[in-house]
């Protein structure tokens, strides 16, 4: 797909009131793509799309609760048929953080809670459009993983079973759709600037007074890249039709040493993060 080809293109893009989806929705409206724009935070939502108006650029907001099967449905049932043959961009990119400290300490609720967001919320999105990308025989689905899709770590039990799935999902469907024009793209990010741990509620063990804020500043000093940055990647990564997109240096150095030593890069990061902890 070229970058001429984005302005024959629809892209809708979860997740878009913040972060890296904002970013995604903004610059794929500049590309001249046609861009939907859906978020379950509605008044974020309006300033993705203020800023837009005050950029001069078009864009479609909708609120979505991408953990709700029904509104997913209603709302790709009110979308398909506008489309009207137009090439699809699907950008799966709506996610949760959480802070609940290590699995003994998380509670099934809240395991439940961040799958039915970060997993369900992208096979769901998926199964919905689905039908429209087989008819058309073409488009795109990027679905947003992580570099904790890439190896397991402590602390992250919930969000890296999301991220795997992701990641599984993803690989899976692209193997069912070789031989047709249908493309995927499965991004893993490392530390991204946004407000992804801001706005993660505490629970189990990280409720004690200072523990988010303590989180945050940590998360600050090791989230290197922008969002903006970030959303060029991806933006060029469906250009060139790239089925596995890492962002940041982290995420490289993650994903070459979780292949290289497949079962030691438990120690192996288990010591930096010691390390970084008591330096912290
Ligand atoms: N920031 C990072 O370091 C990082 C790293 C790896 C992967 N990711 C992934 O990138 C994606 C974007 O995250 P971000 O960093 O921009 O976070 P963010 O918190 O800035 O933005 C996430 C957006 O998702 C929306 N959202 C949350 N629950 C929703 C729901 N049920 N339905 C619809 N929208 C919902 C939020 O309202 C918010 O606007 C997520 O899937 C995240 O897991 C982020």
């Amino acid at each position: 797909m070229s970058s001429s080809s984005f302005s024959n293109a629809t892209l809708i893009v979860t997740g878009a009131a913040s972060g890296i989806g904002r970013q995604i929705a903004l610059q794929a409206s500049e590309r001249g793509a046609e861009v939907i724009a859906a978020d379950i935070n509605v008044k974020a939502l309006q300033e993705t799309r203020e800023i837009a108006l005050n950029q001069g650029l078009r864009m479609e907001v909708h609120e979505l609760d991408v953990a709700d099967k029904n509104a997913v449905h209603d709302f790709a049932d009110g979308i398909i048929p506008l489309l009207k043959g137009r090439k699809l961009i699907l950008v799966n990119n709506a996610g949760v953080g959480l802070l609940s400290g290590n699995f003994y300490h998380t509670s099934e609720e809240d395991f439940e809670w961040l799958i039915n967001i970060n997993l369900w919320g992208v096979i769901r999105m998926t199964k919905a459009f689905y039908p429209y990308f087989i008819q058309q025989n073409q488009g795109h689905i990027v679905n947003l993983s992580s570099v904790f899709g890439l190896g397991g770590f402590a602390n992250q039990s919930a969000y890296c079973t999301s991220k795997f799935g992701v990641r599984g999902f993803t690989e899976a469907i692209r193997m069912e759709l070789l031989g047709t024009h249908v493309h995927t793209t499965c991004v893993h990010p490392g530390g991204i600037k946004t407000n992804i741990v801001r706005s993660a509620i505490p629970k189990g063990s990280v409720t004690t007074a200072g523990m988010h804020e303590k989180a945050i500043v940590s998360f600050d000093k090791v989230a290197r890249t922008t969002a903006e940055k970030a959303a060029r990647l991806i933006l060029k990564a469906i250009e060139k039709k790239q089925q596995k997109l890492t962002i940041g240096q982290d995420a490289k150095a993650i994903d070459l040493i979780t292949r290289l030593f497949p079962v030691a890069y438990t120690w192996i990061f288990k010591r930096q993060m010691d390390k970084a902890f008591k330096t912290s």
